[in-house]
């Protein structure tokens, strides 16, 4: 059977939800927030399954035309969630993932509070994880870069309180 994702995102998955709950916890949330957070991390880039492999391992340059395609894997995950009956946002959580607080995210371009915090979290821990990781197109940038990036971002794409609490346990 052929691969139905690559093989880094599972892994990233997984990391991303073990420092999302390290953020969560660090922020003190409510422990059915932390756990919504936990599921939401371990399963937000399943829409990628609808992007060819092609696109998501090529060692290269995206176009601009397949980073528009990939982009639509945060619409995807969110409508393959929403045909689970969870009892917690988790498809919700996934649909942010990739929004900023200065609106300029995607798919819906929502900004500041319109984002859940759980998201925002999960964006942070995305950034970090992503960064610090080996892909395709590239070599871990490391830890220090990603601290580095998160810093430049707080306060107009990232939620400056979820950049403080990542910088705490990381
Ligand atoms: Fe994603
Ligand atoms: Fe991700």
């Amino acid at each position: 059977m052929q691969h139905l994702t690559d093989n880094y995102t599972p892994l990233h998955e997984d990391r991303v939800a073990q420092l999302a709950v390290r953020i969560a916890q660090q922020m003190n949330l409510a422990s059915a927030r932390i756990e919504a957070i936990s599921m939401a991390a371990a399963v937000h880039d399943i829409g990628k399954v609808d992007i060819p492999l092609k696109i998501l391992n090529k060692p290269g340059r995206l176009t601009a035309a397949e980073f528009d395609l990939i982009k639509t894997h945060v619409q995807v995950s969110y409508d393959v969630l929403k045909l689970i009956n969870f009892s917690l946002p988790v498809p919700e959580i996934v649909w942010g993932h990739h929004e900023y607080m200065d609106g300029s995210g995607y798919p819906r371009g929502i900004s500041g509070d319109q984002i859940l915090l759980e998201s925002r979290i999960l964006t942070v821990a995305d950034i970090v994880e992503s960064m610090s990781e080996d892909r395709p197109y590239r070599k871990s940038l490391g830890m220090d870069l990603a601290v580095q990036e998160i810093k430049r971002l707080s306060g107009n794409r990232l939620d400056p309180d979820v950049v403080e609490a990542c910088l705490q346990v990381v």
